[in-house]
């Protein structure tokens, strides 16, 4: 199912975040297109761009974490360091499906099994992670001025993966 942007019940109350979140939300939800929608005939071109996503995802996240961390510390936040090790545990997990499946690929033999497992894995954590812990920011977001945080990251930056699984499909449905 697709992953819906609740403010309500996802905001952290930091603007950058709550961007942020929504974007990893989109990233996810592009990976739920591919599986639903691509063909197995597909696949093959669309494999590519799927890797190039996930790869894009996991730099994304990288940067996130930081992004947020620096908020953690900063209020001197008690969950500053579970924060940390989840990213951190994320991140390890997450390069250990990046190698499965470049070595799925390697052989020649990348199914979808990977693909699902990976966006089981990046949907439960990211939902669990942000309403566990992320959201606990809302506090110290009471205490923030207008403008304090840069916009580090661009925004809309998975719409280019959205959009190209769906047009190959209206593509497909046209021929
Ligand atoms: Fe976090
Ligand atoms: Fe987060």
């Amino acid at each position: 199912m697709r992953l819906q942007w609740d403010p309500q019940k996802y905001n952290t109350g930091f603007t950058h975040i709550d961007k942020q979140h929504h974007e990893m939300f989109e990233g996810v939800n592009g990976l739920i297109l591919f599986l639903k929608q691509s063909t197995p005939k597909e696949d093959e071109k669309n494999i590519e761009k799927i890797l190039e996503m996930l790869n894009f995802l996991g730099e994304y996240a990288q940067q996130h974490f930081r992004d947020e961390e620096i908020i953690f510390e900063e209020y001197d936040h008690p969950m500053k360091d579970v924060n940390k090790e989840e990213h951190r545990l994320f991140l390890e997990k997450y390069v250990h499906y990046q190698k499965k499946l470049q070595e799925k690929m390697d052989q020649g033999r990348l199914t979808r099994g990977v693909l699902i497992q990976i966006h089981i894995f990046l949907q439960s954590w990211l939902v669990k992670h942000i309403l566990k812990v992320d959201v606990s920011l809302r506090e110290c977001a009471v205490h923030i001025k207008e403008d304090e945080y840069e916009e580090v990251l661009p925004e809309g930056v998975f719409a280019r993966f959205l959009s190209f699984f769906k047009r190959d499909t209206t593509a497909q449905a046209a021929s």
